[in-house]
Parts: structure tokens; C-alpha cells; sequence
């Protein structure tokens, strides 16, 4: 009976008047739905497997393609298998606190139709770790890759201590770690970019992962709010330690791709298309920045197949998004597949993975944009 209602909802044409439906509903309620609705079965699974060329060797993992959710969306880890069954190539689960945490008041998440934006400023909602860490036990399918993305308790006395602790807790069941230093929405979590403060934050944070049974590859999530001062002082620190990627970006403060936009005056993050440009500037700037071998993954703004090809091109080893899915919904996903088959076969390429820093130096000067 369950399989049949999944299967009447998983039909196009009820997909579309579910997404306008949605696109109606207030944003965390939507997002609710959209959890329930991916967990019980009613958003179609990719028919076929991914062609081999869309395979991705990231910081010694594959990939069975490189385009993931990023953190955020399944912040308690609930949905990693299904969003796989979807077509993700990988998952991101978190932001995860040590405590678990109710977030800021409601409400905190705004879109922002005209420019396909999203403000936020959830501020770490989450169940906390150990209840993800029972979770993810129980359900995590081999052959489904997750990321865990750890964070810091708004009123913890040591931010350090807190991703030490995520680390150590997650090390043994994720298959990618990341650093998440580049919310806006946790006072003082940004501050940790900055030099002296950074190195300790790795120093620690990589000290808990060489004490983990397994080497898991740990990536750093940065903000697009960095002047080139603040990116030198990072790739300073980052290339002094044993770090295995950077996530570029985070949301911005910035508003002005949408000035006078409704709700453009809301505290938080800026995501979606008005992100793109800026996002991808910064990853080419970074890649300028930390050479060839680093891998990057690229996410802000990525909203059509055109907008995946350019990630890679500005730098990006593989891709994430989140924002988008808001306004194309999970059909935005099969749309950036088939443009990158496009682009691939056009091109004569063997692996997506030659798209990537095909156009760096005109990303990051800003000459290049959508
Ligand atoms: C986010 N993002 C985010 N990132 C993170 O590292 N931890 C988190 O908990 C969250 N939470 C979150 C909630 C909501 C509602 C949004 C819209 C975004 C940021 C996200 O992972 C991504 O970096 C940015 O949104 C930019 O990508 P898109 O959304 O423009 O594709």
C-alpha cells in the first residue's frame, strides 16, 4: 500500500504540482515535507547507474559521480540512502553539534523568488551528535557515500574542543569529514578563519583524526566573505597541515545581487543563483591559490547544467548544491547530468573530471560570469 502511494506521488506530473505546492508552503515547513517525502519513497530513484565517466576520485574516495547534497539539507542524516537512490553522488550530513540544539528562532529561512535566493539563519538546528551517530549506524548503506560536516554549540566554552569531538565521534562511520568554520549564523564561528586561530583549530582537529583507527579525509568548508589577505593567511595555515580538501562556499553576507529584493533585509546567509558568481570566484581565486593537487569542492549558487560546467571549470574537483532544489526541484539534478553528458561527448573528454580548471585565471578575476 505504502509502495503504490510512493509510486502514484513519484509520477512527473505530481512532482511538479508538489514542488508549486511547496514553493507555497512557509520555507521550513516545505523542507519538512521534502525530508518525509524523499524518506518514505515518493521521489523517484535514477533509473539507470551513472556512466563511468561521471566516476570522481576525490581525496581517495570515488565518487559514482560528483554532484552532492550539500550540509544542510539533512542536517540529522535521515535521507543520505535515499538522496543516493536519487542520483546524488554523495551526501552531506550537518551541520552536527556536540549537544543538540534548537536553532535560532523562527523564522529563519526566507526565499527570495525573484533572484532564486535563500536567506538563512537556522543556526544549527540539529539532534546532536550521538543521535546521528545511532542513526547513521543502524542505516548507512555500503556504496552510499557521506560526508559528515561538524560544527560548534552556540554557547560552547571551546568552539576547538567541540569540532575535536566530532571528529573523534565520526571519524570511524564517515566516509569525508568537514570543518565547518563559515556559518554566519554561530557567533564568532568565522572568526576561525583567521591565522592563529585556524592553526590551532586544524592542529587539533587533525591530531583527533591521526588518533582514529581509519584516515578519513578531512575537508574545511569556507566562507566567500574573505578579503585576499584573509585567503593568503588560510592557504598559509592550510598548507603547514595534513588537510585533504577545501568546501568553497558557505553562504555570503553580501546582499548586493539582491538589493530590494522581499526579505533581502533578513539576518543570515545569501544562497542560490545570487551566490554563483561571487562563490565561484572565490573557488578560483583558492585554486590559484593552493595549485592543481588540492581538492576542492565547489558549491553557491549552482542552479542549471550551465552553472555545474562553470564550477568545474573555475576549479571544483566535484560540486555540491542545495538552493536550487528549492525552485527546480530534484529534477534540476537529472537536468545538470544530462548537460554535463552533453558537454562531455561534445568535447571528446574521457572523465568529468577534465572539465575541472579548464578556465581558472578568468573565474578568478572576475571576468567570467553567468
Ligand atoms: C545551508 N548551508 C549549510 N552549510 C553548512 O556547512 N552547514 C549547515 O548546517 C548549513 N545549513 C544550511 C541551511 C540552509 C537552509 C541553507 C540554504 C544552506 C550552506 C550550504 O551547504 C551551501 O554551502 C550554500 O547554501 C551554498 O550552496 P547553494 O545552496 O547556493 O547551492
Amino acid at each position: 500500500m505504502i509502495a503504490k502511494f510512493a509510486k502514484f506521488l513519484s509520477q512527473p506530473s505530481i512532482q511538479n504540482l508538489s514542488r508549486d505546492g511547496l514553493l507555497k508552503l512557509d520555507p521550513e515547513t516545505a523542507h519538512r515535507l521534502t525530508i518525509n517525502a524523499i524518506k518514505f519513497g515518493a521521489v523517484a530513484p535514477q533509473e539507470t547507474s551513472d556512466p563511468k565517466f561521471f566516476e570522481t576520485e576525490i581525496a581517495g574516495l570515488t565518487l559514482k559521480n560528483p554532484i552532492g547534497m550539500a550540509a544542510g539539507f539533512d542536517k540529522n542524516g535521515e535521507v543520505a540512502n535515499q538522496l543516493s537512490d536519487i542520483g546524488f553522488g554523495f551526501c552531506e550530513v550537518g551541520t552536527l553539534t556536540p549537544r543538540p540544539q534548537d536553532g535560532n528562532p523562527k523564522p529563519r529561512l526566507f526565499r527570495l523568488p525573484e533572484k532564486q535566493g535563500v536567506i538563512n539563519r537556522m543556526g544549527f538546528n540539529n539532534e546532536g551528535h550521538l543521535a546521528v551517530y545511532e542513526r547513521l549506524t543502524r542505516n548507512k548503506q555500503a556504496g552510499v557515500t557521506i560526508g559528515i560536516n561538524v560544527g560548534a554549540n552556540k554557547d560552547s566554552a571551546d568552539f576547538v574542543a567541540d569540532y575535536v569531538e566530532g571528529v573523534t565521534r565520526f571519524a570511524s562511520i564517515a566516509d569525508y569529514l568537514t570543518i565547518n568554520i563559515s556559518s554566519p549564523n554561530t557567533p564568532g564561528l568565522r572568526d576561525l578563519q583567521s591565522g592563529e586561530a585556524l592553526k590551532r583549530l586544524l592542529g587539533e582537529a587533525l591530531n583527533a583524526r591521526a588518533k582514529a583507527l581509519v584516515r578519513v579525509p578531512v575537508f574545511l568548508k569556507l566562507a566567500p566573505d574573505l578579503t585576499e589577505i584573509e585567503m593568503d593567511e588560510i592557504v598559509g595555515v592550510i598548507k603547514q597541515v595534513d588537510l585533504d580538501g577545501l568546501i568553497i562556499s558557505n553562504t555570503t553576507l553580501s546582499r548586493d545581487q539582491v538589493a530590494n529584493c522581499v526579505h533581502a533585509d533578513e539576518k543570515g546567509g545569501l544562497s542560490g543563483k545570487p551566490l554563483f558568481n561571487f562563490s565561484t570566484m572565490r573557488l578560483a581565486q583558492m585554486r590559484m591559490r593552493v595549485g592543481t593537487d588540492m581538492p576542492i569542492i565547489g558549491v553557491g549558487g549552482i542552479h542549471s547544467a550551465q552553472s555545474a560546467i562553470a564550477k568545474f571549470a573555475a576549479g571544483a574537483n566535484a560540486i555540491q548544491l542545495y538552493s536550487a532544489l528549492v525552485f527546480g526541484g530534484m529534477e534540476l539534478l537529472r537536468d545538470i547530468k544530462n548537460g554535463l553528458t552533453v558537454k562531455i561527448r561534445k568535447d571528446k573528454l574521457d572523465n568529468v573530471g577534465q572539465m575541472t580548471s579548464s578556465d581558472v585565471e578568468s573565474w578568478a578575476s572576475g571576468k567570467a560570469q553567468l
